[in-house]
């Protein structure tokens, strides 16, 4: 199973994306894509070193539209059998204490490096042509907004899990994703996160206004505001809760 975590910027894609590999990682092998080509809190909170970087190993983000599909996946795959993470060299990868396997596809670090567009093409191949076996499940990391949208990324995923804040502006992104997201036959589920007692009917009735399903709410927090602020391993109590329970709705626990 491959999944997209996508979603407008600071709405919490990347604390979730944590909080469900750990869940799924009691009863499969999960690996977390970060595709964040300018974030670097996800080995943090993950608990995980930064890993060397996909399109290093590929010899640069300048070579990749060069290369194309083909050959990115003649060189990232044993003949035939399709992309397998765990073949990469080691260096490529990184793991948390739960056996979480940390990828990361680039980062942009050179001011005039040019765009990001590399990257999608490259993460959009990478998930076309992966070989998943035994119930793996990858984990996309997106960035904020939906540019990978434009450039066909969703295309090789199985679902796309959309985080929203409590904000009109999210979910009218939300929206934008799941119209394109279903149209393309893939599953769609959409969480609500840093949720406040006070506000849960609201987004219900917003929702509802926009023909939107909420499969479920995240809480708000402190303990993960906290441990992103530090910069340190996520820690979560209720949030970890709530996780649990929007998995098993959407039949993945
Ligand atoms: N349930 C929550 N309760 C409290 N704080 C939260 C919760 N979820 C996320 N946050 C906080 O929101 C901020 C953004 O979270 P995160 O980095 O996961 O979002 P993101 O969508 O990945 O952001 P970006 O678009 O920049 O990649 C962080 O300060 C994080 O601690
Ligand atoms: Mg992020």
């Amino acid at each position: 199973m491959k999944i997209m975590v996508c979603g407008k910027g600071g709405t919490g894609k990347s604390s979730l994306t944590v909080l469900v590999a750990r869940a799924l990682s009691k009863d499969h092998k999960v690996y977390v894509i970060d595709s964040d080509e300018s974030n670097t809190l996800l080995p943090n909170i993950l608990d995980a070193e930064p890993p060397k970087a996909i399109v290093e190993y590929l010899g640069g983000k300048g070579t990749i539209f060069e290369k194309g599909e083909v050959n990115i996946t003649k060189a990232l795959a044993k003949a035939g059998e399709g992309i397998r993470l765990d073949e990469l060299p080691s260096e490529y990868s990184s793991s948390s204490p739960e056996g979480i396997r940390l990828l990361t596809i680039g980062k942009v670090r050179e001011f005039g490096e040019g765009c990001a567009c590399p990257f999608n093409f490259l993460l959009r191949t990478l998930l076309k042509n992966l070989n998943l076996i035994n119930g793996e499940v990858v984990l996309v990391d997106t960035d904020a907004g939906i540019e990978h949208l434009g450039r066909g990324v969703e295309e090789g995923c199985d679902a796309v899990l959309a985080v929203a804040d409590p904000t009109a502006e999210s979910l009218e992104l939300a929206k934008i994703l799941e119209e394109h997201v279903v149209k393309m036959g893939k599953s769609f589920w959409l969480v609500v996160n840093k949720v406040t007692p006070d506000i849960g009917d609201i987004i219900n009735r917003k929702a509802k206004e926009m023909g939107l399903e909420v499969l479920g709410t995240l809480r708000f927090d402190e303990k993960m505001f906290k441990s992103c602020l530090e910069g340190v391993r996520l820690e979560a109590e209720e949030g970890y809760k709530d996780v649990e329970t929007i998995l098993k709705r959407a039949s993945l626990m």
